[in-house]
């Protein structure tokens, strides 16, 4: 029997007893065609639905089902696979095994080598919608997120109960897309320190109201995973948001622009480079009232004064040799502003994401960059996930 040997293009392709694990077959087949080689470990109730028999005459390679199989006797199956795995991609992945990942429960050979493995994580999970909208699996599916695993989002549709909603497991051609930007992530980052601004600033009006903006946090968060992916020590100071952030970076949660600047001011030293992907609220309340503003008085005014500009703080007190690199979030198409910014900012690059554009930009899964260099080059990255934008930022910036 072949040893496969560990290569960053080995995927374990967990299957999991669902409907949807007949697609896993598909799933295989493409992402051998774009590379990879993939071993399936099957749980008894993929069983039900498909066979060792199939992978193994797809893959050419063994499948594991039982949690004491072992193809090479006097080895540990579930090590080796975790060691040798450059991708752990778990499709149709069910509640159940996703429950007994995120609470680390190792009762079969699946969630075994899911245990024993430390390296990059794909679920796809394929349910019926109201399982997929419970609570605990959505608490399940976070935990694992932040844990950093990359969740790729069912699709809505028909599902085999006969309901409609969000739970069909994605597309072949979408989690095998997703597969190859996780696997081509380099360590070009290994040993650098990163720092990342995220997120939006909120500056109180009163003490129950404040200014902020659309920021979700999603572009902060994919970048410090992507960073993580490549091997960096990430430091994240990120204002008030939902995306979660992977818990191997550092997390330094602040609220106002002012609580930012001091955060990143204390990280920047260290830091090799430096992203600001917040959107920092340029002005705040003068004078934020103590208690709650009454509605007595038909109009009230507030006055504004500027917040500090963070990443030309940061731009300044940034180690010799650091990459400072803003983003723009510009109302068009037209980068002219951005190289205003650039220049004024005294950084290394500016990424531009055109806000106004449908489906990019601010609470977006998908962003689409052009990298504006202080030396005068540009790139563009195409219309992608967060994840791919932040990979191929950090490729650019890193090598
Ligand atoms: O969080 P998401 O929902 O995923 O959305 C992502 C995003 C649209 C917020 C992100 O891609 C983005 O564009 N971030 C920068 C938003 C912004 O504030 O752009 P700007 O053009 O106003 O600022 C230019 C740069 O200066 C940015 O790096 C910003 O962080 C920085 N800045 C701005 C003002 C200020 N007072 N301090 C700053 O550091």
């Amino acid at each position: 029997m072949l040893w496969w040997g560990p290569a960053v293009d080995n995927v374990v392709l967990g299957v999991c007893g669902s409907v949807a694990a007949y697609r896993a077959a598909d799933l295989a087949r493409e992402l051998m065609r774009r590379g990879c080689t993939v071993r399936v470990c099957l749980t008894e109730s993929a069983e039900k639905f498909v066979t060792r028999a199939l992978f193994e005459a797809l893959t050419g390679q063994p499948c594991l089902i039982g949690a004491f199989e072992e193809p090479e006797s006097g080895r540990m199956a579930h090590i080796d696979w975790a060691r040798q795995a450059g991708l752990l991609l778990i499709a149709p992945a069910t509640a159940n095994t996703i429950a007994r990942l995120a609470a680390g429960v190792a009762d079969d050979m699946l969630t075994t080598i899911a245990s024993a493995y430390t390296g990059r994580m794909l679920i796809a999970p394929a349910m019926n919608p109201s399982m997929y909208a419970s609570p605990a699996l959505r608490e399940a599916l976070a935990t694992l997120a932040s844990r950093g695993a990359e969740i790729v989002e069912p699709a809505e549709g028909d599902v085999a109960c006969g309901e409609q909603g969000q739970g069909k497991l994605a597309s072949v051609e979408r989690i095998a897309g997703v597969a190859s930007v996780v696997l081509s992530a380099s360590h070009a980052l290994s040993g650098k320190k990163v720092l990342i601004t995220s997120g939006p600033t909120r500056e109180p009006i009163d003490s129950v109201r404040f200014v902020s903006n659309r920021s979700s946090g999603k572009m902060g968060s994919a970048l410090a995973r992507a960073a993580l992916m490549m091997g960096a020590d990430v430091t994240v100071v990120s204002g008030p948001s939902s995306a979660p952030l992977p818990i191997g970076a550092t997390i330094v949660r602040v609220e106002t622009a002012e609580e930012m600047l001091k955060g990143a001011l204390a990280r920047v030293k260290d830091a090799d480079l430096v992203i600001g992907a917040a959107a920092v609220a340029d002005y705040r309340p003068a004078s934020p009232e103590k208690g709650k503003i009454r509605r007595e008085a038909g109009r009230i005014e507030l006055e504004m004064v500027a917040n500090p500009d963070i990443i030309a703080a940061l731009a300044s007190a940034a180690k010799k040799g650091a990459r400072v690199v803003g983003f723009a979030a510009e109302p068009g198409p037209d980068g002219e502003a951005a190289r205003v910014k650039l220049a004024r900012k005294g950084l290394f690059a500016i990424a531009v994401n055109d806000v106004s554009a449908p489906g990019i930009g601010f609470d977006a899964d998908e962003n689409e960059l052009t990298l504006v260099r202080a030396d005068g080059g540009e790139e563009r990255s195409g219309r992608r996930s967060k994840l791919a934008c932040a990979l191929w930022l950090l490729e650019w910036l890193g090598g």
